[in-house]
């Protein structure tokens, strides 16, 4: 059984996109977001259950198209699709579920962490919408988290120079880019201290004022390293993102 699994987070809206469609089931050279973020994770070193988390009305679309993407990847195509979180059938090969996600991000990763095999004991977090990330990535984060025992993410060092600015244009301040980090996904933790931060959390009501998992995770008080992202991982939002992945595709086809 998989001891690492990979919560993908494709529940959201496709607004910013400029798109009705749910941004994971947006097309990028004829194929969903989310097809092309599953065929970064089916091509990882690590074999590793995958839990897909999409609107509701997606659930059947996203088994479909999980089982289209394992079956190219040449990983077991068995699946098991559930209409929520609570009907979750987690196959006994390990491969892939999909769940139904929540209004808010953090409400899409509780659903993707219901599903959880018994076994896992390394979870990465993962938003669809960096479509391009290389599995040497995702593969990377899974061994730092595992010789460190901490949260790892992945970031990328600031090259622009960041100010502080007023709404009226007037600039407060200059910030040392020298400690910033422009911070991407896959996020991994060993599962019990997500598990216990997101506890503390709810408890504590943090829910609202933290929004990635690496910043929750900080906050109930555990270790969270920076390794090297990778400018693949960057996050599709904007129509420029999407026509950007577009190139990108296209200069590695020719
Ligand atoms: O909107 P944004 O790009 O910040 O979303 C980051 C990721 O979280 C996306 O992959 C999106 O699909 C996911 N998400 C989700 N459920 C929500 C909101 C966002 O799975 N309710």
């Amino acid at each position: 059984a998989p001891t690492v699994a990979v919560i993908v987070v494709a529940a959201g809206s496709g607004t910013r996109l400029g798109h009705a469609e749910p941004k994971a089931f947006v097309l990028l050279h004829m194929r969903p977001l989310l097809d092309h973020a599953l065929d970064s994770i089916f091509g990882m070193n690590e074999s590793v259950q995958v839990v897909v988390v999409v609107p509701g009305d997606r659930v059947a679309d996203a088994h479909a198209l999980a089982a289209r993407a394992a079956a190219r990847n040449g990983a077991p195509a068995s699946a098991g699709p559930g209409p929520a979180a609570a009907s979750v059938t987690p196959d006994p090969a390990g491969t892939i579920t999909i769940v139904a996600g929540g209004r808010t991000r953090q409400e899409s990763v509780d659903h993707g962490l219901s599903a959880l095999l018994p076994s896992i004991e390394v979870v990465l977090v993962h938003d669809a919408a960096r479509a391009l990330t290389p599995a040497a990535l995702c593969d990377q984060v899974v061994a730092a988290v595992r010789a460190t025992g901490h949260g790892i993410i992945p970031g990328l060092p600031v090259v622009d120079t960041i100010k502080r600015v007023a709404a009226s244009g007037a600039i407060l301040g200059t910030v040392d880019r020298s400690e910033l980090s422009a911070v991407q996904t896959p996020q991994g933790f060993p599962r019990a201290m997500l598990e216990a931060a997101r506890t503390w959390a709810a408890a504590n009501g943090r829910f609202e004022a933290l929004t990635d998992d690496a910043a929750l995770v900080a906050d109930a008080g555990h270790p969270v390293t920076v390794i090297a992202g990778h400018p693949l991982a960057f996050k599709i939002t904007t129509p420029e993102d999407l026509e950007r992945a577009d190139l990108l595709l296209h200069a590695a086809a020719a």
